[in-house]
């Protein structure tokens, strides 16, 4: 085949993605945790209707008056407007039934970072989604192969790697497994373009690259607190002003949730057995006592109502 031909069928083969892509108007997303409402907002912000799936009517209040929240605040700081945050609750509808998901044309799961459970929920959508479906997981370190041996449409099944916060953050990792078709790589780098996102692929490898590269330096930093080096207000300082981060790696892991954080370690630590992704027992000690970061109001540090630090530090980690 010679470039014109070749360049034709590139060409040919994006116009279809991007008609593909355009097809996609119901977005259901399965958790609304920290993740599901960040990637809820990201694409209702885009006009598309979204559906959020929970466990229970109380996750679901819950959740909706975080999501209201963190909207307001963005309004507080004049970068949305009231009637924006409108729009984008109105485009949102919440449920308890996962039956819904039947009208999606694409479905995100974003629930715990679990093997068993996302293979679940994954065999339970197989029997309910149309044909033409897209399975998206939000996995930060489980392989998408795995995952998408519970059903058998493997073909519509990729990783989307959405980073918190997800309004704020540009960018998307996407991740094939063994099975997933081309086609349906194509159509989600078109569906990233249309919420906003740039789009990398990566090969399928525990973590990818964004949380395994981050993983090793919040352990880290956590063992620098764990000998007593510094404080954890002086860790973080050292590295938002020694390395422009906009933020330091211990106030990175309360942002992110420190049960996920401990599941990644484990995960990675489990996968590629390297001692760097061991997790550090200062870690494992706070999600033990639910001190699970900004979302239960304190980690490293301990949070006000307004999401603000209002203490420096624990100041005794380890018992
Ligand atoms: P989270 O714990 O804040 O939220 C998970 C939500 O899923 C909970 O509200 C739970 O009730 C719900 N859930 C669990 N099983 C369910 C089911 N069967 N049906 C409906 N809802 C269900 O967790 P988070 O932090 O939002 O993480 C979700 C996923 O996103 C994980 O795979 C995580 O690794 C990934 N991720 C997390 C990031 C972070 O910074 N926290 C960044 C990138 C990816």
């Amino acid at each position: 085949m010679n470039d014109e031909n070749l360049k034709l069928e590139d060409l040919l083969s994006a116009k279809s993605a991007n008609e593909e892509s355009d097809r996609i108007e119901y977005v259901a997303i399965i958790g609304a945790g920290l993740m599901g409402q960040g990637i809820a907002q990201t694409i209702s912000s885009s006009g598309l209707d979204v559906l959020i799936i929970e466990q229970s009517e109380d996750i679901i209040k819950s959740a909706e008056l975080a999501l209201k929240k963190t909207m307001e605040r963005e309004i507080a700081r004049w970068a949305m407007t009231n009637s924006e945050m409108k729009s984008i609750l109105s485009r949102i509808q919440w449920s308890t039934d996962l039956n819904l998901v039947a009208e999606c044309d694409l479905v995100i799961e974003a629930i715990e970072e679990n093997l068993e459970k996302k293979q679940n929920l994954f065999g339970q959508l197989g029997s309910i989604i149309k044909e033409e479906c897209i399975l998206v997981s939000n996995t930060s370190t489980l392989s998408l192969t795995k995952i998408a041996e519970a059903t058998e449409r493997r073909d519509n099944i990729i990783g989307v790697h959405f980073l918190n916060p997800v309004p704020k953050i540009p960018l998307v990792e996407l991740v094939k497994g063994y099975e997933t078709s081309e086609k349906t790589v194509e159509i989600m780098k078109c569906f990233a373009k249309v919420i906003g996102k740039t789009a990398v692929e990566v090969f399928e490898f525990p973590g990818f690259v964004t949380t395994r590269a981050i993983v090793p330096l919040l352990n880290e930093a956590m063992h620098i607190l764990l000998e007593g080096i510094a404080s954890a207000k002086d860790i973080d300082t050292a590295m938002k002003l020694g390395y422009n981060f906009q933020n330091g790696p211990l106030e990175l892991a309360d942002q992110m949730g420190l049960d996920r954080v401990l599941d990644w370690m484990e995960n990675l630590w489990n996968a590629l057995g390297e001692p760097r992704y061991r997790p550090c027992p200062i870690l494992r000690k706070l999600v033990r006592e639910r001190k699970l970061g900004l979302k239960t109001g304190e980690g490293f540090y301990k949070y006000g109502a307004d999401g603000k630090i209002i203490t420096e530090e624990i100041k005794q980690v380890i018992k």
